[in-house]
């Protein structure tokens, strides 16, 4: 099908600024008139393009995803590469809040011996990561999902946990506000309420090497290093200004 004037037309009434960019990538996704109408549909209603295509394009591969689903950000390619810059063939790693499981899969598409598991607290983002991953999805709350055969034992643990503060999730494009669940998004009052629980029992988890990594905002970078010194992990920032993300990198301290 070609593209035509009439769905850049309606995708530009609706506000969107690359009109003529989504109408192709909605006209290759749809195949026929009748689907492309609906796709265009929800999308001018406030849908994410990729969630309605089902697929976003994460660090050069396409990713499954479906409604409800958090969008994989183009920001969290720095989580990517610092799990690659710590990983090694057979290490263990594990993506936490794994939503679509972008991360991981894009750090086994670069490392395919390493050990990959992967979890989330919502099961239409397990579903979804099942169809991504072929490693061991597991569903649950934080590390309670994970088998006990792990538990000391992760070389890499990215978790890409919710970090806006509760009162900025009014402020987020309506297609995160409106589109993804609210549990993928809200990290409680300071935005780190996820990753203080994550690190609380990252020694537990983490190999006696191992790193986490975990994305959050620049102005939250001095408590997230004070919450991962004050559980046994000495912590550093990094950051890319061209994907505007920071990341924090926590390693247990050594025991005396
Ligand atoms: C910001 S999204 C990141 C998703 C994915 N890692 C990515 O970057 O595309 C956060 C994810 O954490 C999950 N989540 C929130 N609270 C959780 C919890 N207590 N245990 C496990 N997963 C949780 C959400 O369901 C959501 O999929």
């Amino acid at each position: 099908m070609l593209v035509t004037s009439e769905t850049v037309s309606r995708l530009r009434a609706a506000g969107c600024v690359f009109a003529e960019d989504e109408a192709a990538v909605l006209t290759e996704a749809a195949g026929d008139a009748a689907t492309l109408d609906a796709m265009v549909e929800r999308r001018v209603a406030g849908e994410p393009l990729e969630q309605v295509v089902g697929y976003a394009d994460f660090c050069g591969l396409r990713v499954r995803l479906r409604p409800g689903v958090f969008v994989p950000r183009m920001r969290s390619e720095l989580l990517v590469r610092l799990a690659l810059r710590s990983a090694k063939q057979q290490s263990v790693v594990v993506d936490l809040c794994c939503g679509s499981g972008a991360l991981g899969m894009a750090v086994h598409h670069t490392l395919p011996d390493i050990t990959l598991h992967a979890a989330d607290l919502d099961p239409v983002a397990v579903a979804c990561a099942r169809e991504n991953l072929r490693a061991g999805v597991h569903q649950g709350d934080l590390y309670d999902a994970l088998p006990a055969h792990l538990r000391g034992r992760i070389d890499v643990l990215i978790a890409n946990v919710p970090y806006v503060a509760t009162r900025h999730i009014a402020f987020l494009p309506a297609e995160a506000r409106d589109h993804e669940p609210h549990t993928a998004l809200d990290g409680g009052d300071d935005g780190l309420a996820i990753f203080r629980a994550v690190a609380e029992r990252a020694r537990e988890w983490l190999s006696p090497g191992g790193v986490l990594l975990s994305e959050i905002t620049e102005a939250q970078s001095a408590a997230a290093i004070a919450i991962a010194d004050g559980n046994g992990l000495t912590a550093t920032v990094a950051s890319d200004d061209d994907l505007d993300a920071y990341a924090i990198i926590a390693r247990p301290v050594p025991a005396r």
